[in-house]
This record gives C-alpha cells, structure tokens and sequence, in this order.
C-alpha cells in the first residue's frame, strides 16, 4: 500500500548554501577577513583546524554548482553574500565583490532558477568585529551602508530576500557560549548582540519598502519545539525557560513588538536593564516581512538542572535515532512546531522552510552515496510539513539543507550535510542518492509513502 502526499502547485522547492560555507577565495578579489577567517585561526576552536579558505571552491566553481542545482530539478536556490567582499573596509564598496553575485545571479537567471538572498549568514567582516562587532551599536549604520549596495545593484533581480539567518546562533553562540565566531562568552553582550540582529532585519525591511523593491523580505529563525523531560513542574518551567531563551526572546520581538518579560526577568541582572533598547527599535524590529524563514533540524528535551546554567536546565536526549551532529531525529516535532508557530507568531503570514536536513557519516562506496537514512529523514520531515498544509498551515516552500557537503563551522568539513558529495581534495561534486531522491519530490511535486513508513 502506497499513500500520494501531494503538495500545493506552487509550492518552492529549493536548495540552501551560505557564503563563508562554500565560497572559498578568502583573500581574493579584494575580500578582506571576516570574524570565521579569524576564528578560524584560534587553536582548538574548529575540528581539524579546519577553514573556509578554499571551501567547495564555490567562486570558482559556481557556474557548474548552478547547473547542478538545475539538473537536479531544484526552482529556488538558496544563497547568501559574503559582507567583506562588499564592503571589505568601512564605507568602502567593492565592485569586484558585487561583480561575483552579478555572475552568480546570471547562471541562476540562465538555470531557469529564482534566487533567495541572504544578507547575513554569520560572516561579519574582521573589521566591524574590531569595532565590536554586533555588540556595538554603530553595527547598524554599516549594515545599513552594506544592505543598501546590495540592493542598489542586484535588488531588481531578487525574488526572494532573507535578512539575518539565526540571530540566536550569531548571538548567543558567537557572543553569549563562545562556540561560534567571534568566540566570547557573555550573556550580557549576547543579548545586546541579539537586538542589534533584530534591529538590522528592521532596518532591510526598511530599505527594501523605501527603495520600492518589488521582492519579498523576511528573516529566518532557527526554533524548536522544546518539550519538557517529564511533566514534574519544575520540568515543565525549565523547558518554558529554554523556549523562551531559543525562540521567544526572537520572535515576540519581531511578532509582538516587545521581549517576553518572563524572560527579562529571568536574566535579572545579567541584562543591564536592557540599556541596549532605544525609543523605536522595537517598532523598527516588528517589521515581520512578506514571510518568516524557518530553520529546523531538531526538537529539544529540557529537565531542570541546578547546575550552575545561566536557566538551571539540562538538554536530556531520548533513545531515539540521531544524525551525525547527535540531533534526535524526530519529524512529528517539526509538526508540532510549525502548528505552535503559526498559532504564537505569525498568525497566516506565509512560512518558508529554509532549511532542514541531515549530517549522516555518508561513504562514498563505488562511486555512490547510498544514504538511505537522509532519504527517510526528508521523507517524513516532508510527510509532516504536508500534513500542516492539509490542515491550512501556511507554509509554502522548502529548501534542503545543504545543497553541497560544506564547512559545517566548529565542526569542520566533518560533518556532511549535503544532497551532493564534496570529495575536497578533488573538488568533485556526486550527488547522492537522497539528491536523486528530492530530485524524484520535486517531479512529483509529491512525496510517496509506504504505509509503514509512517
Ligand atoms: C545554519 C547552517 C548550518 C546548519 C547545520 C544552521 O544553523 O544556518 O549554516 O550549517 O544549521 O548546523
């Protein structure tokens, strides 16, 4: 027995990079350092010491990764523009730099693709970082200097503009745990970093209305569903805390125009009396966009924990499948969070999955990756975004994580994301068979089930 799950006509079908991940050339072109060039650099804080110098070679090899995205029957790709090679010192614009993404969007244009631009993926140049980077306020005004060239010169031939991918991870990883760049660890300057994140997504969408760009523009969260332990109430208020901290502390601002008390609260002290707010940012950050950008991998399970953590909680992890990076595998919260965001945020403003996937310990066997669980992990994260779609969730398009194996950050090229292989000392790309199988999705516009497959 077999079960059809068709998808809307126009649903978006598309495939996600980012800059620092793929690109390579770090020194090329006039790009100067970012704060990963630099991270990078500090012992022990990537596996391998591994690097984004060369990457999948992407500056290079772009028009060939184009044509593959099209081959493989892809309608949207994904992609972000490396902010030092634009504005590689301040108020400097580099023409070589905006010359790469013209080429780019020439091949995607010719593919036949339609283009989604992010703005900010995690690669702020070295120099900003030198001047405190997203902690300090003056971040603003050169990332209105950098959006504003980017829209200037490609803006007519964008569709699609995501503004700021992950404030959480750029804030709270790099500023607040010190596991990203620019590697610091306080909870203080994570949050002062967090709303000056929320405050650039205000400050595109505000360039975007006032150049009249006929694109869409939203940013793009990372969430989850973040479920208690047990149901002891002392779990249960760890898991709201976790929330609060991973999801709410980001998206009340931007869908309710003011940060969850509970949590200003919570952070007590730790918050300064949250001198970073200024009269109006709050109004410049409730400035939703055409559509939320959601990023998912995972859920999270939550217990209370007196073990001296900025929220007293402890990440507790199921017997359940994991991948590679040892996130519990488990498509039903995905279910789960798309309802709770729909119910909490956005309220039938259109959602886009901009990326989901899988890292798997893929072998490259006689020429194939056979990676049947990355097959199953899309299988049935899609089974549970059709099932949000046939109760009238908003949801309206799909990006697979990765399109390309890439350097997955403090992990390294370690960890495999992609539907297409990178044999990184050739530079070989192979799809592998979970390619072939979204490629398969996407002809269908369907995804199959077996009955007991559910
Ligand atoms: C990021 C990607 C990253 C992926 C897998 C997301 O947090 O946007 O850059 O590679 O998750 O960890």
């Amino acid at each position: 027995m077999t079960q059809t799950l068709a998808f809307p006509e126009d649903f978006l079908w598309g495939a996600s990079t980012s800059s620092y991940q793929i690109e390579g050339a770090a020194a090329e072109d006039g790009r100067t350092p970012s704060i990963w060039d630099t991270f990078c650099r500090v012992p022990d804080a990537v596996a391998n010491g591994d690097h984004g110098d060369v990457a999948c070679d992407h500056y290079h090899r772009y028009a060939e990764d184009i044509e593959l995205v099209r081959s493989l029957g892809f309608r949207h790709y994904r992609f972000s523009v490396a902010w030092p090679r634009i504005v590689p010192q301040p108020g400097v614009i580099n023409e070589a730099g905006l010359a790469f993404y013209e080429r780019l969007l020439t091949e995607i244009e010719r593919a036949g693709l339609q283009p989604m631009l992010t703005l900010y993926h995690w690669d702020l140049p070295q120099w900003m970082q030198d001047r405190g980077g997203w902690t300090s306020r003056e971040v603003l005004e050169h990332f209105r200097f950098y959006a504003s060239a980017v829209m200037d010169r490609l803006g007519a031939r964008i569709p699609w503009w995501n503004t700021i991918n992950e404030p959480f991870c750029a804030a709270v990883l790099g500023y607040g745990l010190g596991v990203h760049a620019p590697g610091h660890q306080d909870p203080y300057e994570a949050m002062r970093a967090a709303h000056h994140l929320l405050m650039a997504h205000g400050i595109a969408v505000e360039l975007h209305r006032e150049k009249k760009l006929t694109g869409r523009i939203g940013i793009t969260l990372n969430m989850e569903m973040v479920d208690p332990a047990t149901d002891d109430p002392a779990d249960v208020a760890a898991a709201r805390r976790q929330d609060g901290y991973l999801v709410r502390w980001f998206a009340d601002p931007i869908f309710h125009g003011r940060y969850p008390q509970d949590m200003i609260d919570e952070y007590g002290e730790q918050a300064r009396g949250m001198d970073f707010v200024q009269p109006g940012d709050l109004e410049t950050i409730a400035q939703p966009g055409d559509f939320m950008g959601l990023n998912n991998y995972t859920r999270s399970v939550i217990k209370h924990a007196d073990n001296g953590s900025l929220l007293r909680t402890e990440q507790v992890l199921f017997a359940a499948p994991v991948t590679d990076m040892g996130w519990e595998i488990t498509p039903n919260s995905l279910y789960r969070l798309l309802k709770r965001i729909e119910q909490d945020f956005t309220r039938g403003l259109p959602i886009l999955i901009t990326e989901n996937g899988a890292a798997m310990p893929d072998e490259l066997q006689n020429g194939v990756v056979q990676d049947d669980t990355r097959i199953a992990y899309f299988r049935d994260h899609l089974a549970a975004c059709h099932r949000f779609i046939s109760e009238g969730g908003q949801l309206k398009g799909y990006f697979v994580w990765s399109f390309l194996d890439n350097f997955e950050w403090a992990y390294g090229y370690d960890k495999r994301f992609g539907i297409v292989y990178v044999d990184y000392g050739t530079q070989q790309r192979i799809p592998k068979q979970s390619a072939k199988y979204i490629s398969q999705v996407i002809a269908d516009n369907a995804v199959t089930l077996e009955e007991a497959s559910r």
